[in-house]
């Protein structure tokens, strides 16, 4: 039987999958690399530390496998980073990653002298900080010298593809993300590329993500361990991937994502934009199109509170006071703007903030803040859909942030929302995988491959009562942002 690669190119790790066409997993292989803060709110990362995540991973993953039976790779990536080549395709600088927050002023450019509604009208989408077209007009303006260099733009999971096969692609659920793209009619805006000072030769050729670009290179199969042959699909990017894990295509489902970054991703047979671009209208991975909130530091809250400021790697036995009778119940709030927020309030000035902690306040409330400030968050942009008339009842949820039991209850709880755990967690790499599957011709449709791929496990319902006391609490998240905003620009 045939076997396929996932690989999901996320923000600290490399994780590859090899599944068979039925959807078993049979291995599974990680492959962790650094992230550069290089100044506060600034986030970058060298895409060669990716080839060599590639390089270690791929063998590593084929070890004690039938490495012949591999058919196809398919790689979802995080999204809207900076990946620029030479002419001889030497990067030219570390990427620029999707929470780099340095790009305010290009942002201000393109939102206010450019315009929101053009850049609506061209895009679909306005100038968020993260996305790809502020940060080409920022190394246009601070680095004029390695501009100059730029033979090619492409997206992190394009390199990865670009390694394997030689050929600069991008596919369309990607390529939305960079503020350069006709959402509507899938192909690059001319005056979008001209706004930045590129051209059309800099840009890679557009995919959807379910087509072939070509096979892995001789030299490079060798190396990795690949049979000839290997066919690679376009990808995605990691929220389409996830959705495609999680079977959520075609209309009207919805996909929760908890990992570094937090996403509510709505898919859609159709085109179509919020009037109030608080959430971004983006191509899906499967032909047709979504909305998604995207909100820039989700499960990294709770991380970075463990990791780094109560310095334990045992997260159940923080949350383990959170008893039932918390719930709904703490008189402490959470801002969990770490790194700025994007979706709905787009503010590089946001910053993380807890409020209303008194004398009796204890670690664990703190926790629970955390848990609950993201959950929040989440609600924003679950919100925004809603009040465009959107039914959200029921919702897959996925990320490494919603193994913990104690999340998963309160999200259902906050959202209000009946939440789907899918039967394998493996979200952007397994979704990578069955884009391979559907370019190798091994189902029809990616549809198809998640009909028969994609099951739930189980299913966390809503409480009433506490769907009573966390939208009281809710009502009170909501005002503390407006308190602070004026505050944060200030502070900054
Ligand atoms: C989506 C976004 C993040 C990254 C994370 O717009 O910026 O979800 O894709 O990898």
């Amino acid at each position: 039987m045939a076997l396929y690669i996932g690989i999901d190119l996320g923000t600290s790790a490399m994780k590859l999958l090899l599944m068979d066409g039925e959807g078993n997993i049979k291995n599974v292989v990680s492959k962790e690399y650094p992230l550069e803060f290089p100044q506060p709110g600034w986030s970058q990362q060298n895409p060669e530390d990716w080839k060599k995540a590639l390089y270690e991973g791929v063998p590593e993953l084929l070890k004690g496998f039938d490495a012949a039976s591999i058919a196809g790779i398919g790689c979802g990536g995080q999204m809207h980073g900076l990946v620029v080549l030479d002419e001889n395709d030497n990067v030219i600088r570390p990427a620029i990653l999707w929470n780099d927050g340095r790009t305010a002023k290009q942002v201000d450019y393109l939102n206010n002298e450019i315009g929101k509604e053009k850049l609506s009208a061209l895009t679909a989408n306005i100038a968020f900080a993260g996305f790809t077209a502020p940060k080409i007009l920022w190394m246009k303006e601070n680095e004029p010298e390695n501009f100059s260099k730029i033979a090619k733009i492409m997206l992190p999971k394009d390199y990865i593809n670009y390694i394997l096969t030689g050929v600069h692609s991008c596919d369309y659920s990607d390529a939305s993300g960079m503020l350069l793209l006709d959402v509507e009619h899938k192909c690059w805006s001319k005056e979008m590329l001209e706004i930045c000072g590129i051209t059309e030769a800099q840009m890679p050729a557009l995919f959807e993500s379910f087509a072939p670009i070509g096979t892995v290179m001789p030299s490079v199969a060798t190396q990795l361990g690949l049979p000839e042959n290997v066919t690679v699909c376009a990808g995605a990017g990691d929220n389409a991937a996830a959705a495609v894990g999680t079977g959520v295509v075609g209309e009207g489902g919805c996909n929760i994502s908890i990992g570094t970054s937090g996403t509510v991703f709505i898919s859609s047979e159709s085109f179509g934009v919020d009037d109030t671009n608080a959430l971004h209208a983006f191509a899906h991975a499967d032909g047709g199109w979504h909305l998604m909130g995207c909100m820039l530091s989700a499960a990294s809250c709770n991380k970075w509170l463990m990791d780094d400021i109560f310095k334990t790697k045992d997260y159940a036995a923080e949350q383990a006071p959170i008893t039932e009778d918390k719930l709904g119940e703490n008189h402490v709030y959470f801002l969990p703007y770490l790194m700025g927020e994007r979706s709905p309030i787009n503010d590089t000035n946001a910053r993380g903030t807890f409020i209303g902690m008194t004398m009796d306040t204890t670690r664990a409330d703190l926790t629970q803040a955390v848990l609950e400030g993201v959950a929040f968050a989440i609600r924003d942009s679950v919100e925004v859909a809603r009040s465009l008339g959107i039914t959200i009842n029921s919702s897959k949820i996925c990320g490494g942030g919603v193994k913990s039991k104690l999340w998963q209850r309160i999200f259902a709880n906050v959202l209000n929302c009946e939440l789907e755990i899918p039967v394998s967690e493996q979200g952007p790499g397994m979704g990578g995988a069955m884009l391979a599957m559907v370019a190798c011709g091994e189902y029809d449709s990616v549809k198809a491959c998640c009909e028969k791929l994609c099951a739930v496990a189980n299913t966390v319902k809503s409480e009433a009562k506490l769907v009573a006391k966390y939208e009281a609490r809710y009502q009170q998240f909501k005002k503390i942002y407006p308190a602070c905003k004026s505050l944060f620009a200030e502070l900054n």
